[in-house]
């Protein structure tokens, strides 16, 4: 079949590679009818990263049909269309129990290698990295689709691809990304970065009581959508300064939640504290780009809440933590638990309260993805949200 194959920073690939086949009962073969570009899979073009292998097939917001089960999923048939969760979750051990799905202890069989980073394993991931399992991603024609009595979830008949496939990961990383960040009725939540995630984060915190949100970013079309799609206001941090701006909106006393949506990959010249961190980079004495959570720290409201969906992968260092411990702020964070948003959040789609098709700026074929890569890391042609099919 055809796969999407990362080979290095700058480096993604079609190749022809086997076909998956059922390893093990619990597993389905999905044949992809849909698959998008994630901000995190830029964190992978771009080399961040750790324990990426060359020929690792990327992906891991995708949906199709099943076409073959393991002998113990009692659950789908050949013929379901199904959206498949980016975190893999065993449905039984402790955190599976508690609903903390992306905490699964038994779905990363390189679990030792994660810990090694982290003190303890998340649960595995598709295409993303060795330490995070191994596991080929959906970027693909077929995907082999591990604890699939647990994860995939059947779409119902009449709903489009397109209007379902976010639920895999970004609708549900924007919702819970906006319960992170605790919104009481009538808040003022303040958003960074209107990329995907951010759209979602901005939707969400309608959804769940915001009184007003304002959104961050630079890019043009992404502000533009922020207020059409997200009926947020806006800020673009390259003609004022953030703080300066968050201060006079909220007469003095800041946003009262705080959600960054932008993660490691902050525009390197945002600042001088960015730009430190860009250089650090460059010499190896540093890994992510941390602006945000900074700036988030110094904005917020006293006693309030930040929350980040933002990926995060090494130390992060200059935290102002003196405001942040201060200030009595509270920290949120997380893989987002998909598996407890499928239900809820298909319901708001069938009702009509969101459709997140509306998003999508690029539709493409899963040979053009090297392309696409680009396009959407570069932002060039106004390019927000890629859908591919293989
Ligand atoms: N927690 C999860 O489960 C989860 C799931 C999906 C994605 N993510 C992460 O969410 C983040 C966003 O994903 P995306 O798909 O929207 O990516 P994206 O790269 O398309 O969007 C990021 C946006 O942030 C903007 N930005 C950069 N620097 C900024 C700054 N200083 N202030 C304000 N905005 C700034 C960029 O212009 C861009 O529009 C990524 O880190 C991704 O890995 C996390
Ligand atoms: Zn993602
Ligand atoms: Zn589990």
């Amino acid at each position: 079949m055809k796969a999407l194959c990362w080979h290095g920073k700058n480096d993604v690939r079609i190749d022809t590679v086997a076909d998956p086949k059922i390893e093990n009962p619990r597993d389905a073969i999905i044949r992809v009818t849909a698959t998008a570009i994630c901000g995190s899979d830029v964190h992978l073009l771009d080399g961040y990263m750790p324990t990426m292998e060359p020929g690792d097939i990327l992906g891991h917001e995708f949906m199709g049909e099943v076409v073959e089960l393991g002998s113990s999923v009692q659950n789908l048939k050949r013929g379901d269309r199904v959206v498949v969760p980016f975190t893999m979750a065993c449905g039984q051990c402790f955190f599976c129990q508690k609903s903390l799905f992306a905490a699964c202890d038994m779905s990363n069989p390189n679990a030792k290698m994660a810990e090694k980073f982290m003190g303890h394993s998340p649960s595995g991931l598709f295409g993303y990295s060795h330490m995070l399992g191994g596991f080929s991603g959906g970027q693909a024609e077929y995907v082999r689709v591990p604890f699939a009595d647990v994860g995939p979830y059947k779409v119902p008949a009449g709903l489009p691809d397109e209007k379902v496939l976010f639920l895999s990961d970004i609708f549900p990383t924007g919702y819970m990304a906006a319960e992170n960040a605790e919104i009481e009725p009538g808040d003022t939540v303040a958003v960074w970065g209107c990329g995907p995630v951010g759209q979602f984060c901005i939707r969400s915190a309608w959804m769940l009581g915001a009184g007003r949100v304002i959104a961050i970013d630079r890019v043009p079309e992404r502000l533009r959508l922020a207020e059409e799609y997200g009926k947020a206001e806006t800020i673009d941090f390259s003609k004022v300064k953030v703080y300066d701006h968050l201060q006079e909106l909220t007469r003095g006393r800041g946003p009262d939640r705080c959600i960054d949506a932008v993660g490691a990959e902050s525009h390197a010249w945002a600042s001088w504290d960015a730009a430190l961190d860009a250089a650090k980079a460059t010499v190896g004495l540093g890994t992510d780009r941390p602006h945000v959570v900074r700036e988030a720290m110094m904005c917020c409201r006293k006693a309030g809440t930040i929350s980040m969906p933002g990926v995060y992968f090494g130390y992060l260092d200059k935290m102002p933590f003196g405001a942040f411990v201060n200030k009595g702020l509270t920290l949120k964070s997380g893989q987002t638990h998909v598996h407890r948003y499928f239900k809820p959040l298909m319901a708001a789609i069938e009702s009509n309260k969101i459709d997140p098709a509306g998003i999508i700026t690029h539709r493409a074929k899963l040979a053009d993805a090297p392309a696409m890569y680009k396009k959407f890391r570069d932002k060039e042609d106004g390019c927000i949200k890629v859908v591919m099919t293989p």
